[in-house]
């Protein structure tokens, strides 16, 4: 069983690094982005609470995200491990996190830290789209399909682009990163656990740091 942590900011890499990991480790990606998306969407309490303060680019009340994981990481999906992406984003969330994990008899193995210039990350999650039948993700410039239109993973032909990918809200969820989630990094480097891969290189080249990393 394999457990990690990738941080960094808004586009830096973590659902793209947590896709290629999973295929690599035999592990599940757990994106509380997504899980918030899908309650979003489907309508629930907890979606109709977290869809103005995601909108706005802010962050969700840390007592909802840590519920939401604690139940996630029960579910037998998560037995060989998992890679938690944009969790915990905030100190009290590393803290609950810790004490989760400690009751579950769980260990944490690697937290590591994707660097990265925030002025590239607007173009980044601007111009990101994904397969809307099976999530794939893409990029305009950086990561496009083989063959235009069609998704390399399903052949699917629809895309989707989130509704919090403009300009506006990631300069909002960036200006969020530097208040609340990057104290995380000192919280896991005074631990001694946290390692650092640079993120601004090519997507491939990344996936190799962190391999070198985790296996
Ligand atoms: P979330 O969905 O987690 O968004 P985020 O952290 O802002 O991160 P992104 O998903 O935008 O970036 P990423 O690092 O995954 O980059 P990606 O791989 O896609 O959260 C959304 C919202 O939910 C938050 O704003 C908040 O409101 C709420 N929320 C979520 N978790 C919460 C929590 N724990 N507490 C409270 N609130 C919470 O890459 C981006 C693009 O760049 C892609 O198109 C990709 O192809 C491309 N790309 C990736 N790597 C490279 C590279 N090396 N070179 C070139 N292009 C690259
Ligand atoms: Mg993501």
């Amino acid at each position: 069983m394999t457990n990690i942590i990738l941080l960094g900011p808004p586009g830096a890499g973590k659902g793209t690094q947590s896709k290629k990991l999973e295929n690599i480790l035999n592990v599940i990606q757990l994106s509380t982005g997504d899980m918030l998306r899908a309650e979003v969407a489907s309508g629930s309490d907890l979606g109709n609470q977290a869809k103005d303060v995601m909108d706005a680019g802010g962050l969700v009340s840390d007592d909802m995200i840590i519920g939401m994981i604690s139940k996630r990481v029960d579910q037998d999906d998560c037995a060989q491990g998992f890679i938690l992406d944009g969790f915990p984003r905030t100190v009290p969330q590393a803290e609950a996190l810790g004490i989760m994990l400690a009751e579950k008899s769980l260990n944490l193995d690697h937290v590591i830290e994707l660097t990265v210039d925030d002025e590239a990350m607007v173009d980044r999650i601007c111009g990101r789209y994904t397969c809307a039948k099976c999530g794939s993700g893409y990029h305009d410039s950086f990561q496009k399909p083989a063959q235009e239109g069609v998704c390399d993973k399903c052949g699917g032909k629809e895309f989707s682009r989130g509704v919090d990918d403009n300009t506006d809200t990631v300069r909002a969820r960036l200006k969020a990163y530097h208040e609340q989630t990057a104290p995380i990094s000192t919280f896991y480097g005074e631990i001694g656990i946290l390692k650092q891969v640079d993120g601004m290189a090519e997507i491939e080249n990344v996936t190799r740091q962190l391999e070198n990393i985790v296996s």
